[in-house]
């Protein structure tokens, strides 16, 4: 079992059970012409991520981590009239291409690309925004990712969930000895979210493998809990 089956079944069920898009398949096309790295979310995680946000009736997503703008597509096109995602992006190229994405999808108006480090721009969410977000979407620098865990905690409704991208990397979050910083953030992410004081005690949270066109990796499904 390995990378040639997991490609078909991802083709039989894209092919299958996924509309022809052309605003998607055209930001993926502006992403590969403007040299970004190809490491959108693939097209059956985009639309999980869409029927996540759809099916917990989210108004309001945040995103860390950009890129052109692929999975914010799929986000924002969840969000009822009047709802909102915020984006954050550390490159202004990334978010120039992701505008111009969004724009061509005609979704300017649903998302607010903020540029800068995350880590600078959540204080500023925070004090902002009018009520907190339903769904958090995770995908940014892997290191920052009990950061970011704690910022979702912060920032999220009781009931909402924080999702986190890339969270086995081929396996190797298993790997105790690892020294690879993305793996370490995601074994400190772990640690966070079942001894941190403030995290834990609002939290519950599992990790989900996948296999596909990105090789195999996974994601983080953490909801946070109703006070009790
Ligand atoms: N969610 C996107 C892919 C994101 S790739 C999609 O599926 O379409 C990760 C992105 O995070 C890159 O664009 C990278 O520039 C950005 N990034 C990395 N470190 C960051 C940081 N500290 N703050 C904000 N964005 C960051
Ligand atoms: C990488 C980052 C991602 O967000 C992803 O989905 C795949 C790979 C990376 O930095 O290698
Ligand atoms: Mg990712």
């Amino acid at each position: 079992m390995s990378q040639a089956i997991w490609s078909a079944v991802e083709h039989y069920t894209v092919s299958t059970l996924h509309a022809k898009d052309d605003a998607l398949e055209r930001a993926l096309a502006a992403c590969e012409a403007a040299g970004l790295p190809p490491i959108s979310v693939a097209p059956a995680e985009g639309k999980l991520l869409h029927l996540f946000a759809r099916a917990c009736g989210a108004t309001r997503i945040l995103e860390i981590g950009t890129l052109g703008g692929y999975s914010a597509i799929w986000l924002a096109r969840a969000l009822p009239a009047g709802g909102r995602l915020i984006t954050l992006e550390i490159s202004p190229e990334h978010a120039s291409v992701a505008a111009s994405n969004l724009a061509a999808a005609d979704l300017s108006e649903r998302v607010e690309i903020r540029v800068g480090r995350a880590l600078d721009l959540l204080p500023g969410i925070e004090r902002e925004m009018d009520r907190p977000f339903d769904l958090v979407f995770v995908d940014a620098d892997k290191q920052s990712n009990a950061e970011y865990v704690r910022w979702g905690v912060r920032l999220t409704r009781p009931g909402g969930v924080i999702i986190v991208d890339n969270v086995v990397r081929a396996g190797e979050v298993a790997d105790a000895g690892s020294t690879d910083e993305r793996v370490l953030g995601v074994r400190r992410m772990n640690q966070v979210l079942v001894n941190d004081p403030y995290v834990a005690p609002r939290v519950d949270a599992t990790a989900i493998q996948t296999v596909g066109s990105k090789g195999y990796d996974g994601f983080a499904f953490i909801a946070v809990k109703h006070p009790e």
